[in-house]
């Protein structure tokens, strides 16, 4: 198997865990980092092995021995930086969630068409063994007909403050976009579209939701999803079928524990991830890179775009709106 050579772009929190787990991948090397920073990137491409660092994003797509960078900036970024590597051939592995809006995801998706280049959004829950061994089970009919999914996620950030990311608008501050994603996504990947979505939010004083409730109606089921900057919870998800019901432990997304319940009966399985479990979403990414293919068949360019788009109603639905919207139907 040959080694897929990896840059990373934007230097923060979660580029620190990734690099981390990118080390625990086979076949993969990380050649260059880049950050805003000097000192960052310096650091950084120490601590994680890099064999070069920039304090430019530009000096990172022009490297030639880069062939995918993963983009960990903030959400509003997001979308300019991936069409600026993918038009220096460069495939991208972008943080979710994958842009601010429609418009600007099919900005990136036609990015990826022209170059036909890789483009995957990192949306790592669909890629860890345990979401897989659930959806597994639904595939095979265990839980019967679904009925009812229940996901929240949620952590008390207001000690963040509202400059952090988490509730600045210019940062894309909110909970939909930042974790309120991980539910609609629970939904979405099992139960598609819905036929009708509601949702009340809490916002800022700058109009972020600092806590959002969503209720999706499909033709038989519903899906109570819930996302929370204001407090702690324990992060179960529950998904019922007529036949049978899944409870994933806390955290949910990373569920470390899954039990298939049918009437008396109970199976348990227990996931001991590979590092923090980003592992999972760099294998899929470097096969896919290695196979030649654009986009990944687990987590495609539609479902990013479908997510996105829901993520747009329930905004609308909630008066939530970002710098980045200005820009959309020029
Ligand atoms: N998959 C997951 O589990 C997970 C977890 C957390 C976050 N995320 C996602 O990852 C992304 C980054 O989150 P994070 O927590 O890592 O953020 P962060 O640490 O606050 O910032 C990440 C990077 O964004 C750039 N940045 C920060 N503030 C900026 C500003 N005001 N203007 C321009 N650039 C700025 C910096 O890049 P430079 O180093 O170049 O200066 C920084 O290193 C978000 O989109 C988030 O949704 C994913």
């Amino acid at each position: 198997m040959r080694t897929v050579r990896w840059g990373i772009l934007g230097l923060g929190s979660i580029a620190n865990k990734f690099a981390s787990d990118l080390l625990l991948v086979p076949n993969t090397e990380l050649i260059a980092v880049a950050s805003s920073d000097y000192r960052r990137a310096e650091a950084f491409s120490e601590k994680y092995s890099s064999k070069r660092f920039y304090d430019s994003y530009q000096s990172l797509f022009d490297d030639s021995d880069v062939e995918i960078i993963y983009i960990a900036s903030l959400h509003p970024k997001h979308a300019e930086l991936s069409i600026a590597a993918l038009k220096h051939r460069k495939a991208v592995l972008c943080e979710k969630p994958l842009a601010m809006n429609e418009q600007e995801v099919k900005a990136m998706i036609s990015a990826s068409h022209s170059t036909n280049v890789f483009l995957m959004e990192g949306l790592w829950t669909r890629f860890n063994p345990s979401f897989q061994q659930a959806q597994d089970w639904i595939k095979e009919g265990k839980l019967g007909r679904l009925r009812y999914i229940n996901a929240t996620f949620s952590f008390n950030g207001l000690d963040r403050g509202p400059d952090s990311r988490l509730f600045h608008p210019d940062k894309g501050g909110g909970t939909l976009l930042d974790i309120g994603i991980y539910p609609l996504f629970l939904a979405y990947q099992l139960l598609g579209k819905p036929k009708n979505i509601q949702a009340s939010a809490h916002l800022t004083a700058h109009g972020v939701d600092q806590q959002l409730a969503i209720l999706l109606t499909y033709e038989n089921a519903h899906a109570v999803l819930y996302s929370s900057f204001a407090h702690n919870e324990v992060m179960s998800a529950t998904i019922a079928g007529e036949e049978g019901e899944i409870y994933m432990d806390s955290r949910w997304h990373e569920t470390p524990k899954l039990s298939l319940v049918k009437g008396e009966e109970m199976v348990s399985e227990a996931f001991d991830f590979i590092g923090k479990g980003y592992s999972y979403e760099i294998e899929e990414a470097s096969q896919c890179i290695r196979e030649g293919k654009k986009e990944s068949a687990k987590w495609s360019l539609d479902s990013s775009l479908e997510l996105m788009q829901l993520m747009d109603s329930i905004r609308q639905l909630c008066g939530i709106h970002y710098p980045s919207d200005r820009n959309e139907k020029k």
